[in-house]
């Protein structure tokens, strides 16, 4: 069952205390309600992705409750800290470079090289990311595919019994999702209208680029902002999937009792857990990319049941023919 937490300091150091654990923790920002977990903990983070039933690893936005936090895990150049200081805290969200020391799951950016940060204006959502003391992964608290939920009962209805809490802060100011904005380009990139409006971020730094919307773009799969693009997780090595067999010139990523003759194992699940193996798939991809010698990384099979079809997705786009 999930426990409704309420505003008292008591339960708010109650929530901090579940994200520590790896648990999933739904609070209230001004925009939307977030699904919250701990955006360091690859398990925690995979485990948002298993709760909201979503097909596939969607980059999530990362929760600090300063700027000066968000950037010191992101590169922000003059008009990054130009925004968080007219529009933070607030419903903006920027995607930029993640630094090299960054330490956030690499899953939490499904594995892009650039991370997405928003430092929220509510104080449930600032009081929680305080008690906790780090990033806090959030999506929307949504079923994948649902309406984004204004409301700790909104939360309920679509996740009750899936996650470990949810913090009852109130209806949502904004409701409606924050805007992001791409700054990791050599242009400003408007990825997704939101709680900051266009004239606004326009006013404050010059023209901003706009294309087609996340949501048209998901839907035609041709994305340049959730990395959508068929070759885009494709690491160095060209990738073999579902092998019975492997050679000794080539990388296993594992999943249960590692095939032998590999010159390199990355084990994504020795217990065949698919969360567990979610939340280490990109960071297999990228060990075995940086071993020496390798002509090759060869994937053991991995079931399509529950995360497995986004663990799927993810490899089948790593082995597709390279443009
Ligand atoms: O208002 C909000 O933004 C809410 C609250 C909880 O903060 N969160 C939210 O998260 O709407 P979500 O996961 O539903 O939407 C995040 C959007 C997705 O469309 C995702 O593709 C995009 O941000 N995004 C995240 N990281 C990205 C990245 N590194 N590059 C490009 N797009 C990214
Ligand atoms: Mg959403």
């Amino acid at each position: 069952m999930t426990v409704v937490l309420n505003r008292t300091d008591r339960d708010i150091a109650e929530a901090a205390r579940l994200l520590a654990a790896g648990e999933l923790v739904s609070f209230g920002t001004e925009t939307v309600y977030g699904l919250g977990a701990d955006a360091c903990n690859a398990r925690a983070v995979a485990a948002i992705f298993e709760a909201k039933g979503r097909p596939h690893f969607n980059p999530l936005i990362c929760h600090y409750a300063t700027p000066e936090a968000a950037f010191a895990h992101v590169e922000a150049g003059e008009t990054a800290r130009r925004l968080a200081e007219m529009f933070w805290p607030g419903p903006l969200t920027m995607v930029l470079p993640r630094r090299v020391t960054c330490p956030v799951a690499l899953l939490a950016g499904a594995g892009l090289e650039t991370l997405a940060v928003r430092v929220p204006a509510h104080p449930v959502a600032t009081r929680l990311l305080i008690a906790f003391g780090g990033p806090v992964a959030a999506p929307s608290a949504n079923r994948s595919g649902g309406i984004s939920p204004t409301t700790a009962a909104h939360v309920l209805a679509g996740l009750d019994g899936r996650i470990a809490a949810v913090i009852d802060s109130g209806a949502c100011r904004v409701g409606l999702e924050s805007t992001v904005i791409d700054l990791s380009g050599p242009v400003p990139f408007l990825l997704r209208p939101g709680g900051v409006n266009l004239e606004a971020l326009e006013a404050s730094i010059g023209p901003v680029q706009r294309g087609i919307s996340i949501e048209q773009a998901e839907q035609s799969r041709t994305l340049r902002s959730p990395g959508m693009l068929v070759s885009h997780y494709a690491p160095r090595l060209p990738v073999r999937l579902k092998v019975r067999d492997v050679g000794d010139d080539e990388g296993l990523l594992a999943f249960g009792p590692a095939l032998t003759g590999a010159r390199a194992v990355f084990q994504l699940s020795e217990t065949r857990n698919l969360n567990e193996a979610a939340s280490r798939l990109f960071e297999g991809l990228h060990w075995l990319d940086a071993q020496p010698g390798l002509a090759r990384i060869a994937v053991m099979d991995i079931p399509e049941s529950g995360l497995g079809l986004a663990v799927n997705d993810r490899l089948g786009r790593a082995a597709a023919p390279r443009a």
